[in-house]
């Protein structure tokens, strides 16, 4: 499997939030993960990405070690995990341009601005590239945000409510053609979301936290 994770439990003081979870993905699944505010979605977001460490359990990625049985962590910026919160936080003196290839460090010089001109295209947003985040609407900050996470070419994208700020309209286009966009890149992606439409539009497969544990409603 592609994410592996055993027995993961992780609190905040005496509050247990994350409980024995287990989940495994192959590369290129697109999961959604539903539960009530407050049942860690959030938290299980940050464990995986690094910035939470939890006291039990182990991750891996790619066949990469990211949390061992022993408690041994590796570093948010070596786990290669991207990851979009709920208020996608921009740099606010950056242009949309400049926001974007931030997340290509990685790449050479050269391939650096056809490739956000390409994810530019992808999220429509051609015209905009040198626009300033103050100068955006909502859905259009979050569709900046997703752009920059996958610049940094993740192997694995978490998104944290990401389409809050997408009217439906825009939704019905917008997220076939980011599933579009994963597929393309065989991207590991799992969707923490409220919303039933955001489900069917991107994700074939849910499981619901509960108890600190994922649970398969369907049986
Ligand atoms: N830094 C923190 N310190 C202490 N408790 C925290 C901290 N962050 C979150 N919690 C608690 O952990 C629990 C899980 O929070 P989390 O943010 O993961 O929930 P969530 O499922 O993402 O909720 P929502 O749907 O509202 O975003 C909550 O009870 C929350 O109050
Ligand atoms: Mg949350």
């Amino acid at each position: 499997m592609f994410l592996n994770i055993e027995q993961l439990s992780f609190s905040y003081g005496e509050h247990k939030v994350i409980n024995n979870l287990s989940l495994s993905l192959k590369k290129g699944e697109i999961l959604a993960i539903q539960g009530p505010s407050g049942s860690g979605k959030t938290t299980l977001f940050k464990i995986i990405a690094g910035l939470e460490t939890p006291q039990e359990g182990e991750i891996h990625i790619d066949s990469n070690c990211m949390v061992s049985i022993d408690g041994k962590c590796l570093v948010p910026e070596k786990r290669h995990v991207g990851l979009i919160f709920q208020d996608y936080a921009l740099f606010p003196h950056m242009t949309v341009y400049q926001n974007i290839v931030f997340g290509c460090y990685h790449m050479p010089k050269p391939l650096q601005k056809p490739y956000v001109l390409s994810l530019l295209k992808d999220i429509e947003l051609e015209d905009y590239k040198d626009r300033y985040p103050h100068t955006l609407s909502g859905g259009q900050m979050q569709r900046v945000a997703i752009a920059r996470a996958l610049a940094s070419r993740p192997k694995i994208l978490l998104m944290d409510e990401p389409f809050s700020n997408l009217d439906e309209d825009l939704k019905d286009v917008f997220i076939p053609n980011l599933k579009a966009l994963f597929e393309r890149h065989q991207l590991t992606v799992i969707i923490a979301t409220h919303h039933q439409r955001d489900i069917d539009l991107l994700a074939p497969k849910v499981l619901y936290l509960e108890n600190g544990s994922l649970v398969d409603k369907k049986g």
